[in-house]
């Protein structure tokens, strides 16, 4: 197994981790969409993320097969990176295929976890310069010791930032994996499907100090 860079070509090889990763989020969101409609959205989806900036790490197999990825953003993201043309061009097609009932579950979602934010170290949420969007590691590959390869190598290339991130708070192995990290908790929020933990690690200087 090897880490490596991703790109905006990796996107429907995310979306199908993503998928299989997150059954309850996909039942939830996109419950009536065939595996192919779901995989085509979510493609979309992706492809807007990365084009957008946000960074992109992989595990791969000896064969170049994808097991886990992880998408990150920072306040640095370069935007000479982003094209809006394309990012355009994706929200088009993106725009066809939702429908109103995702959308506006969608939007109820983002709602709620927005506003339901309560902070017990809100001064340290403040210096947050970077941001986990998501990871995760192919079931068939979970509990092998692939998120803590491919979550070390993010965290190098994080390491002079506040790093802050979302789990559920009954997520034992990604709750062990962050912990193990050393992101300490920040407060807590909620979404249609139960309660967050919001987390942050500070800069890696500032921890060793
Ligand atoms: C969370 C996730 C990325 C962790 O990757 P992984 O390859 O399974 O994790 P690892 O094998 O590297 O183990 C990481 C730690 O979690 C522990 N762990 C692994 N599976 C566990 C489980 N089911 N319950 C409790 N702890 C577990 C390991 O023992 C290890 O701790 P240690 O370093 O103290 O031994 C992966 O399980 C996953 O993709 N889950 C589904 C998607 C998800 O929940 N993403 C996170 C969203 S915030």
């Amino acid at each position: 197994m090897r880490v490596e860079r991703g790109s905006p070509l990796d996107a429907r090889d995310i979306a199908k981790l993503y998928s299989v990763a997150f059954p309850e989020s996909v039942e939830l969101f996109f419950g009536k969409r065939t595996p192919e409609k779901l995989l085509d959205l979510l493609e979309l989806t992706f492809s807007l993320v990365l084009q957008w900036g946000t960074e992109s790490l992989l595990v791969k197999d000896d064969a170049g097969s994808i097991r886990g990825y992880c998408l990150y953003s920072t306040k640095e993201e370069p935007s000479a990176k982003r094209s809006y043309r394309k990012a355009l061009a994706i929200l088009g097609k993106m725009a066809l295929q939702i429908s109103l009932g995702e959308l506006t579950r969608l939007f109820h979602n983002q709602v709620l976890m927005t506003t339901s934010v309560r902070y017990t170290r809100a001064s340290a949420a403040k210096k947050v310069t970077a941001r986990i969007v998501s990871i995760a590691i192919d079931p068939d590959f979970q509990g092998q010791g692939l998120g803590t390869l491919l979550f070390s190598s993010v965290l190098r290339d994080l390491q002079d930032q506040s790093i802050g991130l979302n789990v559920r708070a009954n997520n034992a192995a990604a709750l062990r994996l962050y912990q193990s990290a050393g992101f300490q908790p920040l407060g807590t929020t909620k979404d249609l499907l139960g309660e967050w933990l919001v987390l942050e690690r500070p800069p890696r200087d500032a921890a060793v100090l």
